[in-house]
């Protein structure tokens, strides 16, 4: 073992906990731990990747234009020099961290935001702020009373994972005109597909209207890529150039950039994913409500039942495990007593409600 030590702020920092898999499972398993799409990728997506292994002793395209033409053709940005693509939207959060904050600055975020956003403060040697949330939402509020005069990011998933809750545009605007022009507001759509089209584009025009905000996006949920490991950022000049310089050269593989370019214009893939999601997230919510599991609105691809106590929650994921459905546990995420259930294909819900009620009948 090596006595050479990380640096102190390394030191302290814990791994992301990923959703888990079922190692060694007999039978079908049933994946609705990491809000992926229960679909898969687009089939164009297939194909796009399919061709290019013909290719792949080439270095991609060190600019990543054609796919960031993509991006902006399908999400109506007119600047694509503002448009930088990454290797998984986390890599967008750890280099703005990176290039934004260190040793002595604050990162912001809500109780219950999602976890990278730790993971990169403490990994920067930056100090987290956390500020509560009322009824599962970050408010505006909250939020301004967090900003000091270190605060350097304030990251807002909307919607968060895991709440699946969100802010209005109205409130996210509030925040953006009284957040001092020193803090980057970073707001991540890594879940704005599942809200509407209508919505993703008010997140483009909110980082037009200031120039302290960013946009995060992933397409690792509604475009089923998850494994590529793809995200994309949408900034201010000044930020793009910056992120520009930082990122690693060659950051995204070919097969994810053939296969990025055609999920995203792939409209039809999309709009039915998004219709599925919506009527089984509503389907959810009345039957497990009707089960005695409280579960509040959601406007993601996943919703979160509450047992009632942190023994019962504990049971009920043990429960599905032992019968192949893996679902999230969010103790760590300060919600022990809930768990968070991605929305899978009919016949995946189906056999999670059912066995749910059988659950309940018992226990
Ligand atoms: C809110 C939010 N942001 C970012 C990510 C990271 O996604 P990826 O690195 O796969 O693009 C996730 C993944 O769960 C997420 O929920």
């Amino acid at each position: 073992m090596t006595t050479i030590r990380p640096l102190p702020h390394i030191e302290k920092t814990k791994p992301y906990v990923p959703g888990g898999k079922l190692h060694g499972a007999a039978g079908p398993v049933i994946m609705l731990a990491s809000n992926e799409n229960p679909f898969g990728p687009s089939p164009k997506a297939i194909t796009a990747m399919r061709d290019e292994a013909e290719r792949v002793h080439i270095y991609p395209d060190p600019d990543y234009g054609a796919l960031r033409k993509a991006i902006a053709d399908a999400k109506g940005i007119a600047d694509i020099s503002r448009l930088a693509v990454s290797a998984g939207s986390d890599e967008i959060i750890h280099l703005l961290t990176q290039a934004y904050a260190g040793p002595g600055d604050e990162i912001l975020f809500t109780e219950h935001a999602f976890s990278m956003y730790n993971v990169s403060a403490l990994g920067h040697g930056a100090t987290p702020v956390v500020v509560p949330e009322t009824d599962f939402t970050a408010g505006a509020n909250a939020l301004l009373g967090g900003v000091t005069e270190r605060t350097r990011i304030l990251f807002l998933a909307n919607p968060n994972n895991p709440t699946g809750t969100m802010m209005s545009v109205e409130d996210l605007k509030r925040l953006q005109d009284s957040l001092p022009p020193y803090v980057i507001l970073a707001l991540d759509g890594a879940y704005a597909e599942y809200v509407s089209e209508a919505y993703e584009a008010e997140l483009r025009d909110l980082v037009d209207r200031r120039s302290n905000t960013v946009m995060i996006r992933t397409f690792s949920k509604i475009y089923g890529l998850a494994a590529l490991r793809l995200g994309w950022g949408y900034f201010p000049a000044d930020i793009a150039e910056t992120f520009q310089r930082i990122r690693p050269p060659f950051n995204i593989n070919a097969f994810a950039v053939a296969a990025g370019a055609a999920a995203i214009a792939d409209t039809d893939f999309i709009a039915a994913s998004r219709e599925h999601n919506a009527k089984w997230r509503a389907i959810y919510i009345e039957r497990l409500n009707a089960m005695g599991l409280p579960t509040p609105a959601s406007s993601a691809n996943f919703v979160i039942p509450d047992f009632g106590s942190e023994v019962r929650a504990k049971g009920a994921h043990a429960f599905l495990k032992e019968r192949n459905v893996l679902v999230r546990a969010i103790g760590g995420y300060g919600l022990p007593t809930r768990l968070r259930i991605t929305i899978g294909t009919a016949d995946d819900n189906e056999r999670v409600l059912e066995l749910l009620a059988e659950f309940t009948a018992t226990r």
